[in-house]
């Protein structure tokens, strides 16, 4: 066991050890064979492992995303035009900021404008396979799984659909810096995108401020009246919130899938089953393994364990979604399942915007990829790659 006990529930693992991003459901086996919390030495972190104990945290006003005396983020200097992005972001922020920016969002991605986007979803999704289908295999992360979310995204902020890639650029750029494991290249090169992606936006909001159109930064120039920081702030966070864990999500769905052809015809059963399998999918292999939270006071969080006001916090949500307490069989992957939701998408406050419209995808890229291509197989093994915060597949080789 890789993992290494150095005491009572205190444990050694290194993130970037492969036995830790490539199989991190063997060590939250070995986490849930002791009662939590859970000290995790090399993050200097209590970690919370059950699903209990992770969605009520998520739901306490005891806890938030920052730390009582901080009202944003704070980054070292080398990492301004970041800060700027992220200071209205709605992972960044709690009530009454919170509250406003959020709702200006919810309204657009409830189920009944979402499901408006599905003809474009499948469209989209036939168009890549139309492309693919003569060549008889196809690297699927790039060739499928990443153009998908980002035209959607895209679509609904209004930027123009030839400029998918270079947003997807930007925002790879950045998401290195929201992982606990980032080196000063990587802030440089994120701090250097966000200032493109800012100054880009903010060229399209004078457009729409002149010549609106049917789409999101409109909405919120016209209607929210918010100002050009947030809709900026908002719009990074939508592309680097949704992008990335969809293209994750979608492959390691994909790679179960042909792993378990026994699941596949629920896809094309009804939505509903489709839906289901996505479901289990998402509590089985999520892409985003690990958030953070703050204590807002000193509080005990249960077995003797007290945090500081102001400590940070663990969750491992992808370890919740396999407590053995919550779920059945809990390392089995049962698309027919009927044990209840998972926290792949978060709960409470912060629980994702984009939770309908990332199953939505889902659905349909998985019925339209295993409609027209029956006969998927495997064309090398898989393989996670190095990151234990985004957990998805290096390169997904398929023949069909
Ligand atoms: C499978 C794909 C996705 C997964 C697994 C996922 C997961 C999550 C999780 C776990 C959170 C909560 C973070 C926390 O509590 O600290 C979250 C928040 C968020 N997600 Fe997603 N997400 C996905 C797709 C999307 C998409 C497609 C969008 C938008 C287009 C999106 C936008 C957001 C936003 C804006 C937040 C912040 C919400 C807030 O702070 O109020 N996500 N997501």
């Amino acid at each position: 066991m890789p993992l290494k006990w150095t005491g009572p529930r205190q444990f050694s693992i290194d993130p970037r050890s492969p036995a830790c991003y490539l199989d991190p459901y063997t060590i939250y086996q070995e986490l849930h064979s002791v009662p939590g919390p859970v000290y995790w030495n090399d993050y200097g972190l209590w970690c919370l492992t059950d699903y209990e104990q992770v969605d009520s945290t998520l739901k306490s006003s005891a806890f938030a995303r920052l730390p009582s005396n901080q009202q944003q983020p704070s980054y070292p200097a080398h990492l301004q035009h970041f800060a700027r992005v992220e200071k209205h972001s709605l992972l960044a922020l709690e009530a009454p900021h919170h509250t406003r920016l959020r709702r200006s969002l919810n309204r657009s991605f409830v189920a009944k404008e979402m499901n408006k986007l599905a003809p474009f979803i499948q469209q989209h999704a036939n168009a890549c396979i139309d492309e693919l289908m003569q060549q008889g295999s196809a690297e699927l992360l790039q060739d499928y799984a990443a153009p998908i979310p980002v035209r959607v995204i895209a679509g609904m902020l209004g930027v123009p659909p030839e400029e998918s890639q270079q947003l997807l650029d930007w925002s790879h750029t950045m998401v290195k810096v929201y992982t606990l494991t980032q080196n000063k290249d990587d802030e440089l090169a994120a701090d250097n995108a966000a200032h493109e992606f800012d100054q880009r936006l903010q060229r399209l909001i004078n457009e729409k401020r002149k010549l609106p159109s049917d789409d999101l930064l409109s909405s919120w120039i016209h209607e929210h009246e918010l100002s050009d920081e947030e809709m900026i702030s908002l719009a990074i966070l939508l592309l680097n919130a949704g992008h990335e864990a969809t293209v994750h999500q979608l492959g390691n769905a994909i790679n179960l899938l042909i792993e378990h052809p026994e699941h596949q015809a629920l896809l094309m059963e009804s939505d509903k089953q489709a839906d289901a399998v996505v479901a289990e999918a998402l509590r089985f292999d999520p892409p985003l393994h690990l958030f953070t939270r703050y204590a807002q006071n000193d509080i005990d969080i249960g077995n003797g364990v007290k945090l500081k006001q102001d400590e940070q916090i663990a969750l491992l949500l992808a370890s919740a979604n396999r407590d053995p307490e919550r779920f059945g069989h809990a390392d089995q992957f049962i698309p027919t399942r009927s044990d209840g939701a998972t926290l792949a998408l978060g709960a409470g406050t912060h629980f994702c915007v984009g939770a309908y419209l990332s199953k939505l995808e889902l659905r349909i890229a998985l019925q339209v990829l295993f409609k027209r291509l029956p006969n998927l197989a495997l064309q090398s093994p898989t393989q996670y790659k190095d990151s234990f915060h985004f957990h998805g597949l290096d390169k997904l080789q398929v023949t069909w």
